[in-house]
């Protein structure tokens, strides 16, 4: 059979949002009659709500177009969208309930789309460039405080100049800032890098208009991203940011926790220098991180 379960729909405006739903009856999967009912439950209340002119609905349905013909194989105008409106972190915070001392997750971004380089503990993910130096060490341990042994801490940043190797092609090494640590039967990991700097998200398409049309910036504040997976643990992604970065306070997509911004500690000592494989003065940010079991 096809079309709408029961009488024939005549469309009458009170009842519009029921009447739609009703044409949902015969959905197989039930999880998705659900989202689509309220779907359009929410979008017709939206339309009532600020009696949206078909010029708007028209400007509105040009901007969606814009923002999927933006979209190629490495720019995803959509992500991006959902990620100026907050639905990104939304879905992410519904998905990774705090709790149990969890480290909070964050959203991912587009720029993990090369994989990271495996590294030795202790190694420099610096190919290229200039920066703060910086020892960052750390320890996962899971909500019980037992060290897991043998996970991938993935770890991804932009440069002193607020560029990511994948933006720079033919100027920076593809792996340049990246890298993949094992952790130690101690749940112990190392490495050296540069302190990263704030950035804009790609701001030259409808997103970067929407953002200028509402008077705000495209600046994301500095931060390293961290990915933890491993055998019997749950994937964690998240972030670390700067504590003395600008844009904390107005991040473009939403993605400061608390608890996720650190102090990146001035060290002005020769000998841990040393020790550290690093020029003094150097930053050294230590973040342990807690993840579930599965
Ligand atoms: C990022 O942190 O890499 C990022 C996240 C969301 C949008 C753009 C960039
Ligand atoms: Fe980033």
């Amino acid at each position: 059979m096809t079309g709408p379960a029961g009488p024939p729909a005549r469309f009458e405006e009170e009842r519009s949002a029921e009447i739609v739903a009703a044409s949902f009856a015969r959905t197989a999967d039930p999880r998705l009659r659900e989202v689509l009912t309220a779907l359009v439950g929410h979008l017709h209340a939206f339309v009532k709500d600020v009696g949206l002119t078909p010029e708007e609905w028209a400007r509105g349905i040009r901007f969606l177009t814009e923002t999927g013909q933006t979209c190629d194989d490495t720019r995803q105008e959509f992500i991006l969208l959902s990620d100026v409106l907050g639905v990104s972190m939304l879905v992410d915070a519904l998905a990774h309930p705090a709790g149990d001392g969890v480290t909070e997750s964050t959203v991912e971004g587009p720029f993990h789309l090369v994989a990271s380089p495996a590294r030795e503990p202790g190694d420099s993910i610096v190919e290229a460039g200039d920066g703060e130096p910086c020892l960052v060490t750390g320890r996962v341990l899971d909500t019980a405080g037992v060290p897991v042994a043998g996970a991938a801490v993935d770890v991804w940043q932009a440069d002193a100049d607020g560029f990511y190797d994948v933006q720079r092609p033919g100027e920076v090494p593809r792996d340049n800032l990246r890298g993949v640590f094992p952790t130690d039967a101690e749940g112990r990991f190392r490495f050296r890098t540069i302190v990263p700097r704030w950035y804009p998200i790609p701001d030259d398409g409808p997103v970067g208009r929407l953002l200028a049309a509402t008077g705000r910036h495209p600046n994301r504040p500095a931060h390293l991203h961290v990915e933890v997976t491993g055998p019997g643990i749950r994937t964690l992604t998240t972030h670390v940011f700067v504590s003395d970065s600008p844009y904390l306070d107005s991040d473009a997509v939403f993605g400061v926790r608390a608890r996720l911004v650190r102090d990146f500690v001035r060290v002005d000592d020769p000998a841990r220098a040393a020790e550290a494989g690093l020029p003094s003065p150097f930053r050294w940010l230590d973040f342990p991180v807690t993840v579930r079991r599965t």
